[in-house]
């Protein structure tokens, strides 16, 4: 067994956009593919199973395996129906594409609670719960994969997207951890903010730059960071439109006080304390 064939992977939100691409691919190359998806709106409303349903056809019709899943990742029971569900139709569970996600944009001042909760529950919540429920089934077996999806506008913000953004820095700093907790038993933990055409960018940018954001750019990356032979763990790929992007945290060589420094020794030295003109890669201070 190589690649991830053979594997159970574990792909939520898989049934539109870029879950879809990712369980299509990763089913044409030999992995049981357990494609979760609640079926509701853009907004995170209502549910259903067709969409689940109509990606596990397309699979099986292709000769691939493919299980449907409709449960909801935003619940510690949904992901852990989901998690369970894996390993009672194919056994096992390899690997998890945490996918899901919702939109409730609005800028800061209009930001509701009710619509900052709901976006942190399908993506933060949700990338922690099934991520939960699967980490004892990868610590027994010594192996397992995980992608977590989070945005560029978790990594650099983005206009009326405060809720979104939070969720994704924040599945960042998960993966962040997972990577440092699961490295001693083959557990790794990589992180993709992709760039694609689905319902979710329909009305954020024009038709013709839609047009040359196919998923099928982002899915072999996935696919690379779920396989076997992987090595990468903590790392994290901006992906989309036919450019793969490591993206990573620098800083400068910082400046040192021998005692703690007065107000104006910072700010005698404000100007160097944030010159990034010569960047090193970021690194844990205690280490
Ligand atoms: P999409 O709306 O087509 O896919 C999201 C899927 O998640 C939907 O099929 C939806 O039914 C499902 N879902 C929503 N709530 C769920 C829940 N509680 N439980 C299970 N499934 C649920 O959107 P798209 O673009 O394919 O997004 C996939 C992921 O990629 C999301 O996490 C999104 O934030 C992220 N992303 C997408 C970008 C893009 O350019 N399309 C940009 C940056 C990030």
């Amino acid at each position: 067994m190589s690649g991830v064939d053979g594997r159970v992977i574990v792909v939520t939100g898989a049934g539109g956009g870029l879950g879809r691409e990712y369980a299509l691919s990763l089913a044409a190359r030999g992995a049981q593919v357990v494609v979760n998806d609640l079926g509701g709106a853009r907004d995170g409303s209502g549910k259903g199973s067709a969409m689940a349903d109509d990606v596990v056809a397309e699979i099986r019709e292709a000769g691939g395996q493919a299980a449907a899943n409709y449960d909801s990742v935003a619940t510690p029971e949904g992901a852990d129906s989901l998690i369970r569900s894996a390993v009672h139709t194919f056994g096992a569970v390899h690997g998890i594409v945490s996918n899901a996600g919702i939109l409730r944009d609005a800028s800061f001042g209009k930001l509701s609670e009710e619509n900052w909760d709901a976006v942190l529950k399908v993506h933060l919540y949700g990338g922690f719960h099934v991520t939960r429920a699967a980490w004892p089934y990868f610590r027994e077996q010594r192996f397992g994969r995980i992608v977590l999806v989070t945005s560029t506008s978790g990594i650099y913000g983005a206009f009326g997207q405060a809720n979104y953004g939070a969720a994704k820095a924040g599945l960042i700093g998960l993966a962040n951890t997972l990577a440092v907790e699961g490295a001693g038993r083959n557990i790794l933990t990589n992180a993709i903010a992709p760039l694609a055409a689905t319902r979710m960018t329909s009305d954020q940018a024009s038709e013709e730059v839609l047009a040359g954001l196919s998923p099928a750019f982002v899915a072999p990356v996935v696919g690379q960071l779920l396989r076997e032979e992987s090595v990468e763990n903590g790392n994290v790929y901006v992906v989309g439109g036919g450019l793969v992007q490591r993206v990573q945290q620098f800083q400068n060589a910082g400046v040192r006080f021998d005692a703690p420094p007065t107000s104006d020794q910072i700010a005698a030295q404000w100007s160097a304390i944030n010159d990034m003109s010569a960047p090193i890669p970021g690194a844990d201070p205690r280490e």
